[in-house]
């Protein structure tokens, strides 16, 4: 099986990458129709600078350099074909609203882009595993969000989301791939440095106060969010390519289970770990720019259909802060 990954430098990109190394092996829906071998012959990773060849990995692994919004850089990345494709690459939230073409360049014209060279592949339909968000909705929304809900994005990240999902749909419907689309909620707690990204923040309430840095919190404490461990993302990337086609029904996108939670319920959590000295390093900074985005995101939502797909999400916010602490935190000098 081979499997390609744009954005493989990237947060998730790194994440999966590390994943499928491990297992080597991604059981699919036709593996599983078929009785096909799932283990892994080619990863082809791809980004703007050129992923970092895992070590160690259990199969050949290709990286290659480019822009997904080139053509010619997407047709060599899936020159020998591809049974999977993972679509990670993209421009976060506030950088796509602060650069409205560039969103539009590599959000929109790279899905369509690698969404042409797949259709052109010979043999099967490929697979193609689709990160979306949230921030699909907006607008004036119900008690609780549904899949089939209006998509109303109140920004240019969640409008070209938006598009992207119903191209994937259309290439689905008439056999050119074979889609699967992932609305992502707000990932927490993220690895590494604040990024561009609207909900960084909470992300870095829970993150550096844990590490013994200071945290700004640009929100009022009373902002619902709608967050997922990267520990569930990574599993829900798996299980996307298990599920059978039929089952997603007359649209490929699904809801991921998340946990409806407040600011100051994330800094409740954070004090059952870290205690008050943790919390007492988040700084208010009140930025009305990320309040404005961040408050136009749902926070409640019904995911029947992620379930009945057999997705799982977390517990509670205290499962996912015990999941950046085990997965990812880079322990203090002195603990
Ligand atoms: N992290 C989250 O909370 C979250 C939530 C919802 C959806 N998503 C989606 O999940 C996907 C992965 O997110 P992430 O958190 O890993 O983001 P990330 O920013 O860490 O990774 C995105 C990658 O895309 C690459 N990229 C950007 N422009 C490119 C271009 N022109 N050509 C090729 N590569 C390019 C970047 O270099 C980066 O490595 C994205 O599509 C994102 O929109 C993430």
């Amino acid at each position: 099986m081979r499997i390609a990954i744009t954005g493989a430098a990237g947060f998730l990109g790194q994440k999966l990458v590390a994943r499928l190394c491990e297992s080597g092996r991604l059981p699919t829906a036709s593996t599983a129709e078929t009785g096909a071998d799932p283990a892994i012959a080619e990863l082809a990773l791809f980004d703007l600078c050129e992923p970092p060849e895992p070590e160690g990995a259990p199969f050949r692994v290709r990286t290659q350099a480019g822009d997904i919004a080139d053509p010619a850089a997407l047709t060599a990345l899936l020159a020998d074909g591809a049974d999977v494709v993972y679509h990670l690459a993209a421009v976060v939230s506030s950088a796509a609203e602060a650069d409205f073409d560039l969103g539009l360049r590599v959000n929109l014209d790279g899905t369509r882009a690698l969404l042409e060279v797949c259709r052109r592949l010979p043999g099967p339909a490929p697979q193609f595993i689709f990160a979306s968000s949230v921030a699909v909705y907006g607008g004036d929304l119900p008690e609780a969000v549904r899949d089939d809900t209006a998509l109303a994005p109140q920004s240019s990240y969640g409008t070209q989301k938006a598009v992207c999902e119903l191209l994937v749909n259309d290439y689905s419907r008439r056999g050119f791939i074979d889609g699967r689309v992932l609305r992502l909620p707000t990932i927490v707690v993220r690895p590494g440095r604040p990024n561009q990204a609207a909900s960084s923040f909470a992300s870095s309430i829970i993150r550096e106060p844990l590490q013994g840095e200071t945290a700004a919190l640009p929100v009022p404490e009373d902002t619902a969010l709608f967050v997922l461990s990267p520990r569930r993302v990574l599993d829900a990337l798996c299980h996307a390519a298990a599920v059978p086609a039929e089952a997603f029904g007359a649209c490929r996108s699904v809801m991921l289970s998340g946990v409806s939670v407040t600011v100051a319920e994330m800094i409740r959590a954070l004090a059952r770990v870290g205690g008050e000295e943790a919390v007492a390093r988040i700084e208010q900074r009140p930025d009305p720019r990320i309040a404005a985005i961040v408050g136009g995101w749902p926070a409640r939502f019904d995911t029947r259909k992620a379930a009945r797909l057999g997705f799982t999400g977390d517990a509670d916010m205290d499962a996912i802060v015990q999941a950046f602490v085990e997965d990812d935190m880079v322990p203090q000098a002195g603990h």
